[in-house]
């Protein structure tokens, strides 16, 4: 596996920042507004999903983030013609000529994504056989891939571990299943949805996750002409088709990175307006957000997130899959929460190491204590094992500058808007880590009349 630095260094570069460094001069609010794009979180499993159609799939609002530029070089090993659209963002995805792929290309291109486990499903209907490398991803706990090798079993499918990877075959086809998740996961749902659509007969995924993204990427699936139903209580049935065709798809909103710019304005005592967030996939953050002390004006066309005056207060945050309150969603709101007069808590109940990124909080100045325990209320899976996964913010806190590196995705968002909001000088190093899933946050933080300077 690559060293943090050097995941950085590709992801910059992989979409054009060639800088590794921020010093940023903090204590200015961050005023302005930026627009969004299509969810990180949806358009690399759409991106995935036109390899299962026959023809070429149209996906709007994406993002330049590098992971999709993993993902779009994945594709392209497997003989997928990836191109440029009229409007910017949008992809013209041909599966025309799908093709195996070379195992060293694949590794080559996979980087430290986690998608190459969905390339399996597809792979596995359009050439019967389909290899993943080790598995890398944000490093915010073990991040396992057993639902995924369980489902695909299920499925039919003969899963071989090899000192290079994992390689998989479907000598008698794909068939249709019952299946369990022990956990409400994302991926392995998303998994359940991209190999179902294909296989032969009727799936019944139960204990599915049900994230806005998980949906629209069932609306894009019935596009291709999947049968796709969602019941109550987190139960999907799919009946297989023989064959889809490819889609056309506005993606979804990046209501993750709408939240992260929402804590900015609150931490950094400004005013963001976030063009395409929507209130009905942030419902959750909302409320939150308004207990903290934040305000939100709903637009037409975007959420106007600002900090009203006055305290900031302390909450209790029990993190969850969805509708809960999001896991990714807890980095930067912790800044604002060094800021809330009292003290706040943070349960972290998806991960069970997200709380690296608060060693560079507690060094520009913050209270915030991490325990094994289950605090806040409930216990949760971690609870009994020894697992660092709650934190206790004492505030409020004057944040001052610190040398700091970025550890992972939403981790490294929340240092710059510890930066940002701190008083003196910051630097913020391993920016690339951020470039995965946020678009141009550099021209974003000039937008908003951030002071920094771009170091190499
Ligand atoms: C997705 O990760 C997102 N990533 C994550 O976004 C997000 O935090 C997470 O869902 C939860 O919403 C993408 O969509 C690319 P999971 P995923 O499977 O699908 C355990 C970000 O910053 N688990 O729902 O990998 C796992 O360890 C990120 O944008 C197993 O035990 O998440 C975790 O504790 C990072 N075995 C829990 O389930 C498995 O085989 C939830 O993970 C799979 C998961």
């Amino acid at each position: 596996m690559n060293t943090l630095g050097e995941d950085a260094k590709n992801h910059g570069e992989a979409v054009g920042l060639s800088v590794d460094k921020i010093t940023i001069h903090g204590g200015k609010p961050l005023v302005g507004r930026i627009e969004l794009k299509g969810a990180k979180n949806l358009v690399t499993k759409a991106m995935v999903a036109a390899l299962l159609g026959e023809t070429p799939s149209v996906l709007k609002d994406v993002p330049n983030i590098s992971d999709v530029r993993i993902v779009r070089g994945l594709l392209e090993v497997h003989g997928v013609t990836v191109t440029e659209g009229e409007e910017e963002g949008e992809l013209i995805l041909d599966p025309s000529n799908v093709e195996v792929a070379h195992f060293a290309a694949i590794d080559a291109h996979a980087g430290s994504s986690r998608i190459p486990i969905l390339f399996c499903g597809p792979l596995l209907h359009r050439l019967g056989e389909a290899f993943i490398p080790d598995l890398g991803g944000c490093r915010i706990g073990d991040r396992p891939i057993d639902f995924h090798l369980d489902v695909l079993r299920t499925f039919g499918a003969v899963v071989e571990k090899l000192p290079s990877g994992i390689r998989m075959s479907a000598p008698n086809g794909l068939h249709g299943a019952k299946v369990e998740l022990p956990y409400p996961s994302v991926g392995a749902t998303e998994q359940v949805l991209l190999t179902a659509v294909r296989a032969e007969g009727i799936t019944e995924l139960k204990g599915a996750a049900i994230e806005p993204e998980i949906m629209d990427l069932i609306n894009i699936l019935q596009k291709m002409g999947a049968t796709i139903s969602v019941d109550t209580d987190r139960v999907i049935r799919i009946e297989g088709v023989k064959q889809l065709r490819g889609y056309t798809h506005r993606s979804l909103f990046d209501r993750n990175e709408a939240a992260s710019w929402a804590a900015a304005a609150l931490a950094t005592e400004g005013d963001i307006t976030v063009g395409g967030a929507r209130q009905a996939e942030m419902l959750t953050f909302l409320n939150v957000f308004r207990k903290v002390g934040g305000a939100f004006d709903i637009l037409e066309d975007g959420i106007r997130f600002y900090h009203p005056g006055g305290d900031l207060n302390p909450v209790i945050i029990e993190t969850g899959v969805h509708p809960g309150f999001m896991t990714d969603w807890q980095q930067p709101l912790v800044v604002a929460l060094t800021k809330a007069k009292g003290v706040s808590i943070v349960h972290e109940t998806v991960y069970e190491q997200r709380f690296g990124f608060v060693d560079a909080l507690v060094d520009m100045g913050a209270t915030i204590q991490i325990h094994k325990e289950c605090l806040g209320g409930h216990a949760c899976r971690f609870g009994q094992r020894n697992f660092n996964h709650s934190a206790v913010i004492t505030g409020p806190t004057q944040l001052h500058g610190a040398d700091v590196e970025v550890p992972d995705l939403r981790g490294g968002f929340s240092h710059l808007v510890a930066a940002l909001s701190a008083e003196g000088t910051s630097t913020v190093s391993n920016v690339g880590i951020i470039a995965r899933g946020y678009e141009n946050f550099i021209s974003k933080l000039q937008i908003l009349g951030a002071d920094f300077v771009l170091e190499d």
